[in-house]
C-alpha cells in the first residue's frame, strides 16, 4: 500500500530530510518505539480533494503503523481576519470530515491546538531563536499578503508556531502535502538550534510528501494549487460535494487544446494534473495511464478520471452523514486531554532546559 506512496523529488533539491516512506514499511503496531507522526489541518472552509490527496490519505493510512496525533490548528487560523462564530463551527465541521475519511480516535489522537496551551509557550520560546532572515524567506507570508490577508505578528511567525507544534510532542515524520515543505525546513532548523544550545531534546522530524498529488493543482488554474481560499469554487472539488458536481468540475477543468494525453507538467498542466489525480485514485501508474489514454480524447479521458475520483470518495459521505456534532465533540474533548497530559511534561522539560522551570 505504502509503494504507492514512495518519493520522487521530480528534480527539486533534497535539502530537507524527506523520507522514503519504504524505509518504515516493515514497522508494525506491536513495535514498542514506534516513531511517532504528527501534523495539522486549519479549520478554514472545506476539505478539498488537494487536501485528502496530498495529506489524509496518508494520515489515514498510517495509523496502522504510527503513534499518530492530529491536530485541528485553530490558533493557526486566527492569523488571517475570521469570524469567531465560523471558527468554532469550523472546527467541529473539520474534525468530522476528518472522522470520515478515517481517522480513527481509538488508534489516533485528533484534537484542537486551543485545548493545549502549551503549543502557543512553545513557539514563544522557540520564536526567541527564529531569525528575521529565516523568516522574511517564508514563501507562504509572502503569498497569502499578497493576496490580501493583512499582515500581522502571528501570521509573519506562523512557521514558528507549526514548528511548535511538532516538536511539542516530539514527533518523527509530518506528512504534509508539497506546499508545507519549507514550513518543515524551519521546524527542522529551529530544533537544531534549540539542541545545540539547551541539549538534545528534539528529534529532527522528517516531512512525509507523496509521490503523485503532492500538490493538486486548481482545475480553473493549472499553475496554481487548489486551495480552500480560491474564490472560484470551479477551482476545486470538496470532499463532501454530490457526484454530479465533482464530474462537472472534472469534466470543465481546464486543459489545452492539444488532444493528446500526456504528461508534461511545463506545457500541458491541465492534463498532468488529471494524471496525477487519476494515478493516486487508482494506484496506477502515470506512465500506464498515458499509455491508455494517449489517444482516447479528453472527453473519454476525464470522464474515467471522473470515475476514479468517484470512486476514491465514495465511502467517506455515508460515514460523515451517520456522525453527529456531539460525537465529534467528545472525541475532540477526550483527545485534548489526552494531548494535553502528553505535553505537559513534555513541555516541563523544555522549561527546565531554557532556565524558566518556575513554580505553575
Ligand atoms: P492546510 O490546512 O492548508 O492543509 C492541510 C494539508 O493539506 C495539504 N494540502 C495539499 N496537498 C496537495 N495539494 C494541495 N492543493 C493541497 N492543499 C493543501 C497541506 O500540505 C497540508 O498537509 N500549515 C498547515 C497546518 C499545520 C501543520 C502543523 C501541518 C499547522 N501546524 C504541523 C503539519 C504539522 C496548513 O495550513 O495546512
Amino acid at each position: 500500500m505504502l509503494d504507492r506512496y514512495a518519493l520522487s523529488l521530480r528534480g527539486r533539491s533534497r535539502t530537507v530530510g524527506i523520507i522514503v516512506p519504504d524505509d518504515h514499511k516493515e514497522q508494525t503496531v506491536s513495535d514498542t518505539n514506534r516513531q511517532r507522526i504528527f501534523s495539522g489541518v486549519q479549520p478554514t472552509g472545506n476539505i478539498h480533494l488537494g487536501n485528502y490527496l496530498g495529506a489524509f490519505r496518508n494520515w489515514v493510512s498510517l495509523q496502522d503503523s504510527f503513534d499518530t496525533i492530529y491536530c485541528i490548528v485553530d490558533l493557526h487560523a486566527m492569523t488571517a481576519d475570521y469570524d469567531p462564530v465560523a471558527l468554532e463551527k469550523s472546527r467541529i465541521e473539520t474534525a468530522k470530515v476528518l472522522l470520515a475519511l478515517g481517522v480513527d480516535p481509538d488508534r489516533s489522537l485528533l484534537y484542537t491546538q486551543s485545548q493545549v496551551m502549551e503549543h502557543a509557550e512553545l513557539a514563544w520560546i522557540l520564536g526567541t531563536m527564529a531569525p528575521m532572515g529565516v523568516l522574511n524567506r517564508m514563501t507562504q507570508f509572502k503569498d497569502k499578503t499578497a493576496m490580501g490577508v493583512a499582515s500581522n505578528l502571528g501570521l509573519y511567525s506562523y512557521p514558528v508556531l507549526m514548528a511548535a507544534d511538532i516538536l511539542l510532542y516530539r514527533a518523527n515524520l509530518v506528512p504534509v502535502g508539497e506546499d508545507q515543505r519549507q514550513h518543515i525546513e524551519v521546524t527542522r532548523d529551529l530544533a537544531e538550534r534549540f539542541n545545540n544550545r539547551f541539549g538534545d531534546l528534539f528529534p529532527i522530524p522528517d516531512g512525509y510528501i507523496p509521490e503523485t498529488s503532492a500538490r493538486v493543482m486548481s482545475f480553473t488554474d493549472p499553475a496554481s494549487k487548489m486551495s480552500k481560499s480560491d474564490a472560484k469554487e470551479k477551482s476545486r472539488i470538496l470532499i463532501l460535494d454530490d457526484q454530479d458536481v465533482i464530474r462537472k468540475r472534472i469534466r470543465s477543468a481546464v486543459t489545452d487544446s492539444d488532444p493528446e494525453v500526456r504528461y508534461d507538467v511545463d506545457t500541458k498542466p491541465g492534463i498532468a494534473n488529471l494524471l496525477e489525480i487519476m494515478s493516486a485514485c487508482t494506484g496506477r501508474s502515470v506512465d500506464d495511464l498515458v499509455d491508455e489514454y494517449s489517444g482516447a480524447g479528453y472527453g473519454a479521458f476525464k470522464d474515467a478520471v471522473a470515475d476514479a475520483v468517484l470512486e476514491e470518495l465514495a465511502p467517506f459521505k455515508p460515514r460523515y452523514k451517520a456522525l453527529t456534532n456531539g460525537d465529534v465533540r467528545a472525541v475532540l474533548a477526550e483527545g485534548g486531554g489526552r494531548a494535553r497530559e502528553l505535553a505537559g511534561p513534555y513541555e516541563a522539560e523544555v522549561r527546565k532546559a531554557v532556565g524558566i522551570k518556575g513554580y505553575r
